[in-house]
């Protein structure tokens, strides 16, 4: 049993698409419907936000419904992350709360997360489980036309990068989990932890872009290959 000080995992939309939430770039996925200079970039809000608002409320509304639970996938992370005795960061590029809902305690959303809103006039991020609409007061400072998803969009800059490429230089145990490998810079992060001497491991429903890069690879669904895996490090 290969034993690891300093552990990072990345999960991708794959992770919980066994829980019902579809991915992006599967052929039903969510950019097969709608187009990313739309509904996920700063200027398509400028330009809709009404449109904007629906694409993120309809996806918080069934994040939110009850046929939404967390996997096995989810729950072998946050069994891992209780029993390891090393250092350990999850970044995960979802917005849903399924990593926390299954146990998970440090969880970074360098993608932001569905169930906060974030006002544009204050500054300040909150829980929000409603559908936000233009008109919304933001509860701290009452100006409406301000709230937005506390969302990444496209040409925006991820959450926490600080912190994790101090952790992919300092890990010996990089993991990617059911993500396609397609935006950046979280398909870099391989490489980043690889050339700081990690083991780079890639768990995916199928082979990523970049899958024949990491020196070990397991194929299958998330909620099989992810709790064996799991199972076998200390
Ligand atoms: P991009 O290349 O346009 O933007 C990434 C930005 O981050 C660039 O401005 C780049 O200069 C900056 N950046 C990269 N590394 C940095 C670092 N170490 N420190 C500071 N800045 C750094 O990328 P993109 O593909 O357009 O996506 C932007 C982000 O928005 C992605 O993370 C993407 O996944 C996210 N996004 C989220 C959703 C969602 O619905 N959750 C939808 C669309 C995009
Ligand atoms: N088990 C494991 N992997 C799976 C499963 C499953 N049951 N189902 C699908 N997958 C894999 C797919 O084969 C694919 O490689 O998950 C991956 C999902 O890829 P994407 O849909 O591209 O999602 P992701 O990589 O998370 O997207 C990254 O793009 O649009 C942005 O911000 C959005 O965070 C997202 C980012």
């Amino acid at each position: 049993m290969p034993s690891y000080q300093s552990v990072v995992v990345l999960t991708g939309a794959g992770i919980s698409a066994e829980s019902g939430i579809r991915t992006f770039r599967a052929s039903d996925g969510l950019w097969e419907e709608h187009r990313i200079e739309d509904v996920a970039t700063p200027d398509g809000f400028r330009r809709n936000p009404t449109l904007v608002h629906d694409f993120y409320n309809a996806r918080r509304q069934k994040l939110l419904s009850p046929e939404i639970t967390y996997n096995a996938a989810h729950k072998a992370l946050a069994a891992f992350e209780q029993r390891f005795s090393g250092q350990y960061l999850l970044v995960t590029q979802n917005i849903d709360d399924l990593h926390e809902r299954a146990g998970s305690q440090q969880v970074v959303h360098m993608h932001g997360e569905l169930l906060k809103s974030r006002c544009e006039g204050c500054g300040e991020i909150f829980s929000y489980l409603e559908d936000l609409q233009m008109t919304t007061p933001c509860p701290c400072c009452q100006l409406s036309g301000h709230l937005r998803p506390h969302i990444v969009w496209f040409n925006e800059i991820p959450l926490a990068l600080d912190a994790i490429y101090s952790a992919l230089t300092s890990c010996d145990l990089f993991v990617a989990i059911g993500t396609s490998g397609n935006v950046y810079p979280a398909a870099g992060f391989f490489q980043e932890a690889s050339h700081h001497g990690a083991h780079t491991v890639e768990l995916n429903l199928e082979p990523s872009v970049s899958g024949s890069l990491f020196k070990e690879q397991h194929y299958g669904p998330a909620s099989e290959v992810v709790p064996r895996f799991f199972a076998e490090i200390a």
